[in-house]
């Protein structure tokens, strides 16, 4: 993530589909369907479609605003910009600790996705009847043993290329596989809504019961938003530092924003009608996709099991690609800390990021399996760790760079960055909209949803 000698981007496709290679991964196709579920369907849809354009893009905006202003990774653009002020510089450690936390889980999930791989390949979705199959996902997730031997190998593999430097070959890679899981998904979705039962997914979707609005539901979709485009953790203030002055950023962000949203969306609707559709709990927790999908391609290996099991392998080979990619630039912003701050060697600051990441990781796997009793604030240790970084952690530092960009930086700066130096009309035209966004709605939305989530 940190890179010395600055490179640009080339063009604004080129900006759009690296920002977007962060946004999208995990955090749409396993959290997002699994927050729909435990937050209240169409209700939590919208009301995440909202904070993506009203809280999140300003953010964006604001990240990308003070990336591209500063030239430098996220911990020095704060520090440089408020001319190392003492309170910046320290905020600027938040973007180091969160990507370190949620590698932590991350790679928990990436193992599931490994675990799933290999058993796509022993054809087991095609092997199971399709009401089984579900219940597939409890023994592994409750077996000790194998998801923390698949997490230490996928976090293993992470921390390999991080430290093997072969960064760029993954990333190639990753641009073919994105296209590739966004067919799947597609296919995934097309299959899955005509299933017998799918209808109530659907109308699940789309159809809000506003009873099931509770503070929590803001809280946990502004959350998942920030998540789901990595922001307030510095990704996108060094990606913005990438981008040419000569780009108009309200077009790459809406771009980018308007992606994420859709491929979450695309992801909901190929997941929730197999949750009914199977029978599955839509509340099942971050167990659901590994539980629906896999009836999908059950259901379809009764008809056509050669084409169900040849989607089962590429569709879990692509979650695995799209989870490495962005777990590696979650590891790659410790790395990069440890061996510029601390003076340690790539490989020494790999091996101190794997124990750590690891070692959390590990009771965040067993507490879905022997750990399973161990509560902490009513919630399981991983539960706890996707909570205190998705939903404080996260808004902590999205409100700090935004209010950054409102209230730190001169109106001057921010208009200037905005409008190229005044060179983009509809730029120009609309600023007072968006400085207004920035200043105040972003803020106070942050703020008021915040504190409501701890009081009610
Ligand atoms: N947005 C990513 C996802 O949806 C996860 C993520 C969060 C991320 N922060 C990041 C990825 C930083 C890369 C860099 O899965």
């Amino acid at each position: 993530m940190v890179s010395r000698n600055r490179e640009k981007f080339g063009g604004r496709l080129a900006v759009i589909l690296a920002m977007a290679g962060s946004a999208i991964g995990l955090g749409n196709i396993w959290r997002f369907p699994y927050m729909v579920g435990e937050h209240g369907g169409a209700a939590f849809v919208i009301v995440y479609i909202l904070a993506t354009l009203f809280i999140s893009l300003p953010v964006f905006l604001a990240e990308v605003m003070i990336g591209r202003r500063s030239h430098t990774n996220a911990r020095d653009a704060f520090a440089r910009l408020s001319r190392h002020h003492p309170f910046w510089r320290t905020a600027g450690y938040l973007t180091i600790l969160i990507p370190t936390l949620i590698a932590c889980y991350y790679s928990v999930i990436g193992g599931w996705s490994v675990d799933y791989f290999f058993k796509s390949c022993s054809l087991a979705f095609v092997h199971t009847a399709p009401e089984e199959v579900s219940g597939l996902f409890g023994s592994f997730v409750s077996s000790a043993w194998t998801p923390v031997l698949m997490h230490l190998l996928f976090l293993a593999v992470t921390v390999g290329v991080v430290a093997g430097g072969v960064k760029s070959g993954i990333e190639k890679f990753s641009k073919v596989s994105l296209p590739i899981l966004f067919v799947l998904i597609v296919v995934i979705l097309a299959y899955s809504v005509s299933l017998p039962g799918a209808g109530s997914g659907v109308r699940y979707l789309l159809h809000p019961d506003w009873s099931e609005l509770t503070p929590r539901t803001f809280a946990y979709a502004m959350g998942q938003s920030f998540y789901s485009l990595s922001l307030g953790m510095g990704a996108i203030i060094t990606y913005g530092s990438y981008v040419s002055k000569k780009e108009n950023i309200l077009v790459t962000s809406t771009g980018t924003a308007v992606s994420d949203l859709l491929f979450a969306i695309l992801a909901g609707f190929a997941i929730m009608p197999a949750v009914f559709a199977a029978g599955i709990e839509p509340g099942a927790g971050p167990g659901l996709i590994f539980q629906s999908v896999p009836y999908v391609f059950a259901q379809m290996g009764e008809t056509l099991p050669v084409l169900s099991s040849a989607m089962a392998i590429l569709f879990f080979l692509t979650v695995i690609v799209a989870a490495m990619t962005s777990c590696i630039s979650l590891v790659e912003v410790g790395v990069s800390f440890l061996m510029e701050r601390a003076g340690m060697k790539r490989g020494r600051a790999c091996a101190l990021l794997f124990l750590i990441c690891g070692g959390f990781g590990v009771l965040c796997s067993l507490s879905f399996g022997p750990l399973r009793g161990v509560q902490i604030a009513g919630m399981s240790i991983f539960d706890l760790f996707d909570w205190v970084c998705s939903n404080i952690l996260l808004l902590v530092m999205a409100l700090l760079a935004v209010l950054f960009a409102g209230w730190i930086l001169p109106r001057r700066v921010v208009h200037d960055e905005f409008t190229n130096g005044g060179t983009l009309p509809v730029n120009d035209r609309i600023f007072p909209v968006v400085y207004f966004l920035l200043r105040w709605v972003a803020p106070v939305a942050v703020v008021i949803i915040f504190f409501t989530n701890f009081m009610l």
